[in-house]
C-alpha cells in the first residue's frame, strides 16, 4: 500500500515536471516541443491523479495555477525591499550628464552598464521560498503593493517551481507583466465578437486583467512576463553584477528579454539605444524606451539613492510619438484648486496607443508662445500616463480663417472674477461658492487614490451635483437608497452598490484622508510623508508654516499651502463633519509610512559587519527611505554596529541611542 502511494507521488513528479518543461519552452522559449493533443493527455494524467489522491497534490503543481476563489478585494502587502521608480532621461544632454556623474563619484574613466528594454507594462514582485512561489504583488506605490498571486499564478511563463536543485530561502525576482502584441490583437478582436469594450493598448489589457478579482478571468487573458532583477535574497547569493543576475534569472527559468547586454560607456549606451529604437516596432511587446543600469553591483552600492530612484540607473525614453489633428475648439476648465485651463478640443487622433479628444493648453502665455487658434492644424504628443499636450502649430497649413481664442475675464461656472497673482495660473475666486471648483473637489475626494469610492466618478457626482443631493463632501455619507433610486439610469441594484461603495471608504488610511482633502500642492507623495512624520492628523493640524517645514521634502510653498488650509474655519468644520458621520483610520503607524519603513530614520553605521560591506547596509536603509549620517547624535535613531567598533559606539551608548546589529537591521526589514 506504501509503496503504491510512493509509486503515484513519483508518478505526479514526474507528470509535474513534463509540464513545467513544456510550459518553459511553449512560453519562455516559445519554442513548443509537444503537440497540443499530448500535452493534454499529460496533464489530464496529473489532474486525474491528483483527484484520486488529493492529499498529494503540490502548490507547484500546474493544476493549481487558476485555483483560487473570486476576491472581494486585493490585500496589501507591504514589500520587503522597496520597488522604487527610475529617473527618466529624453536628451543626449541628459545622458551625458548620468555618465559623467557616475564617473566622478566612482572615480572612473569607463563605466559599464547593463541594458535591456523598458518593458511597457506593470511591474510586480514574485516571492520563491525554497524555489517555490508563494506570492507575488503589484507594486503600487512602492513600498505597499496588492497581493495578486492567484492572478500571477495564472501566467505560464512565470514558474511555479524554480528551476535549481539549491534553490535560496527567500528570494524576491523583480519583473513585468505585459500583454503581446499578437495576445492584445486577438483579445481584443474576442472582446468585440462578445459585444465588450475594448482595450485601447497592451498596457491597459495587462493591467486591466491583472487586477481582476476573479483569477478565472484573469486566466483567459493572455498575460506574459519578463524579469529584470531581484529583491531582497536570502541566504546573499553574492552576485558581482547585473549580468550575473540575468544569468541566473535565466537558469531559474525566468522570462529574460533577449536584448539584455552589457556596453561600455555613453557610445555604447547610445548604440544600444539607436538598435532599440529601430527594433521596436519588430518586438513582440511594447516597450517605452531602454533602461541603463551600472553594472557592478559594488558601484551601484557606492552611488545609492537619492529619493524615490537609484542613482546608478536610468530609463532613457523614446520620443513620444506624435500625430496630427485639428483643433476644433477651445474652451477654459475649472480645477479643483480654481485654476483655470484652457483645454483644445480636437478632432479624435489615435496617438500614443489612445483616442485623444483633449489637449490642455497649460495657460495663457504657453497658449501666446505656441500661437494657438481655434481652427488651427496642431502636432499632438502623448506618452505614458501624461495628459495629451499640443506641440507645435503647423502654421504652414493655417486656413484663413481662425478664430482668435479670448481668456475670459469671468470664471465660466460662477461668475466670479479671474485673477492673476504672480504665477502663470488664473485662477476663480469664487472659492467654495464656484461649483466647478466644490464638483472638482467631490470628485477629486472619491477618486481612486483617494478615498476609493467605487462609482462615484465625473458623471455621478456631476449627477448628484446637479440634482443638488451633493454640495460639499460631507454630503457623501449623507445619500439615502431612496433619494439615489429617483434618479435617472439609477436602478436599486446600482443605487445600493454605490452606498456600498460610500460605507466601505469610510475606513481609510491618513494619507488617503490627507490627500483626498484636496489641498493645494499636497499629491500622494506629500500626503505620506505627513502621515509618515507625524501619524496623526490632530498633530498635522496643530504646525504653523514653520515648524511644517521640518518634514523633509516640504519646503516653504508646500507649507504655506497646508497651514492656510487647516487655518481655515470652514476646512476644520468638513474635517469634523467628516469624522462624525463615520470617516476613520487607524493610528498611522510610521512603519507603514509609503516613505519607506525607515522614512524619517537616522542610521550611524560603525565597525565590521559580519556579511556585508558599509556601503550594502547604507543602500538597504536609503532604499526604504532611510538616511545615513556620519556622526552620532542625539537625533540618530540607530546605530549599526559591527566589530571593532570606535567611538560612535561609545558616543551611542553615553547618548543612548539604539545600537543594533546587522542581523537586527535584517530583521526590521523583514
Ligand atoms: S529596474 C530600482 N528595469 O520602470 C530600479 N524597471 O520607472 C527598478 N521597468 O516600476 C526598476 N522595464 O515597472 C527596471 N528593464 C527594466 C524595466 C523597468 C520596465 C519599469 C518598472 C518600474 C519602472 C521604473
Amino acid at each position: 500500500m506504501k509503496a503504491d502511494k510512493e509509486n503515484t507521488k513519483n508518478k505526479i513528479q514526474e507528470l509535474i515536471e513534463k509540464i513545467n518543461a513544456f510550459d518553459y519552452q511553449y512560453y519562455v522559449l516559445d519554442n513548443p516541443s509537444l503537440s497540443d493533443f499530448e500535452y493534454d493527455k499529460i496533464f489530464k494524467s496529473l489532474v486525474d491523479l491528483e483527484n484520486k489522491n488529493p492529499e498529494l497534490i503540490r502548490p507547484d503543481s500546474p493544476s493549481q495555477r487558476v485555483g483560487g476563489k473570486a476576491l472581494d478585494a486585493f490585500e496589501s502587502v507591504i514589500h520587503r525591499q522597496a520597488m522604487l521608480s527610475l529617473n527618466n532621461a529624453f536628451e543626449d544632454d541628459e545622458l551625458m550628464a548620468f555618465d559623467k556623474r557616475i564617473k566622478d563619484d566612482i572615480g572612473i574613466d569607463e563605466v559599464e552598464y547593463a541594458v535591456e528594454p523598458k518593458f511597457d507594462g506593470l511591474a510586480i514582485t514574485l516571492t520563491y521560498e525554497n524555489g517555490i512561489f508563494v506570492q507575488g504583488a503589484t507594486r503600487g506605490d512602492g513600498y505597499t503593493g496588492e497581493n495578486v498571486t492567484h492572478n500571477l499564478k495564472t501566467i505560464r511563463s512565470i514558474p511555479t517551481k524554480l528551476n535549481h536543485t539549491n534553490p535560496p530561502k527567500l528570494l524576491e525576482v523583480r519583473g513585468e507583466v505585459l500583454m503581446l502584441k499578437k495576445d492584445f490583437e486577438l483579445l481584443n478582436q474576442k472582446q468585440e465578437s462578445l459585444g465588450e469594450k475594448k482595450f485601447a493598448n497592451p498596457r491597459n489589457a495587462a493591467a486591466g486583467s491583472l487586477r481582476q478579482l476573479d483569477p478565472r478571468i484573469t486566466a483567459t487573458r493572455p498575460l506574459s512576463f519578463f524579469s529584470y532583477g531581484l529583491g531582497i535574497c536570502e541566504p546573499n547569493l553574492n552576485l558581482k553584477n547585473h549580468t550575473e543576475t540575468i544569468q541566473l534569472l535565466k537558469q531559474f527559468n525566468l522570462p529574460i528579454s533577449d536584448l539584455s547586454s552589457s556596453v561600455k560607456g555613453v557610445k555604447g549606451l547610445q548604440s544600444f539605444y539607436d538598435k532599440v529604437l529601430k527594433l521596436r516596432d519588430t518586438l513582440s511587446y511594447d516597450i517605452d524606451g531602454v533602461v541603463y543600469k551600472v553594472n557592478s553591483f559594488n558601484y551601484q552600492n557606492e552611488l545609492g539613492f537619492v529619493s524615490r530612484a537609484p542613482r546608478w540607473a536610468i530609463a532613457h525614453k523614446f520620443p513620444a510619438e506624435e500625430a496630427l489633428t485639428e483643433i476644433l475648439d477651445i474652451n477654459v476648465q475649472v480645477g479643483r484648486t480654481g485654476a483655470i485651463t484652457p483645454v483644445a478640443r480636437l478632432k479624435p487622433v489615435f496617438v500614443g496607443g489612445v483616442t485623444v479628444t483633449n489637449a490642455t493648453l497649460h495657460n495663457e502665455d504657453e497658449m501666446i508662445r505656441k500661437d494657438v487658434h481655434i481652427g488651427d492644424m496642431v502636432s499632438v504628443r502623448r506618452a505614458g500616463d501624461v495628459i495629451p499636450e499640443i506641440v507645435r502649430v503647423l502654421v504652414d497649413k493655417r486656413p484663413k480663417t481662425i478664430k482668435k481664442f479670448k481668456m475670459p475675464t469671468e470664471c465660466p461656472e460662477c461668475g466670479s472674477p479671474l485673477i492673476r497673482i504672480d504665477e502663470a495660473i488664473i485662477r476663480c475666486s469664487g472659492g467654495l461658492i464656484c461649483p466647478a471648483q466644490q464638483k472638482q473637489s467631490i470628485i477629486h475626494f472619491a477618486s481612486r487614490k483617494a478615498m476609493d469610492i467605487e462609482g462615484l466618478g465625473d458623471k455621478s457626482v456631476e449627477q448628484l451635483f446637479n440634482v443638488g443631493l451633493i454640495n460639499g463632501l460631507p454630503d457623501i455619507f449623507k445619500l439615502e437608497l431612496e433619494q439615489l433610486v429617483s434618479l435617472d439610469r439609477m436602478a436599486e441594484k446600482s443605487g445600493q452598490n454605490l452606498l456600498d461603495a460610500i460605507e466601505k471608504s469610510k475606513a481609510t488610511s491618513l494619507p488617503r484622508f490627507i490627500y483626498a482633502l484636496g489641498i493645494r500642492n499636497v499629491g500622494e507623495s506629500t500626503a505620506k510623508d505627513l502621515a509618515g512624520f507625524y501619524g496623526d492628523l490632530d498633530e498635522i493640524m496643530k504646525q504653523t508654516e514653520e515648524s511644517l517645514q521640518i518634514v523633509p521634502d516640504i519646503g516653504p510653498t508646500v507649507a504655506k499651502s497646508i497651514s492656510d488650509f487647516f487655518g481655515q474655519r470652514k476646512s476644520r468644520e468638513v474635517i469634523e463633519s467628516l469624522i462624525g458621520l463615520g470617516v476613520c483610520w487607524p493610528k498611522y503607524d510610521i512603519k507603514k509610512s509609503a516613505s519607506g519603513i525607515f522614512a524619517t530614520k537616522t542610521f550611524v553605521l560603525t565597525g565590521t559587519l559580519p556579511s556585508m560591506s558599509r556601503e550594502e547596509a547604507k543602500s538597504i536603509i536609503e532604499m526604504n527611505g532611510g538616511k545615513v549620517v556620519g556622526s552620532v547624535s542625539k537625533k540618530t535613531d540607530y546605530v549599526v554596529a559591527g566589530s571593532d567598533a570606535g567611538s560612535k559606539l561609545t558616543s551611542a551608548q553615553e547618548l543612548g541611542v539604539k545600537i543594533i546589529s546587522q542581523q537586527e537591521l535584517l530583521k526590521l526589514i523583514i
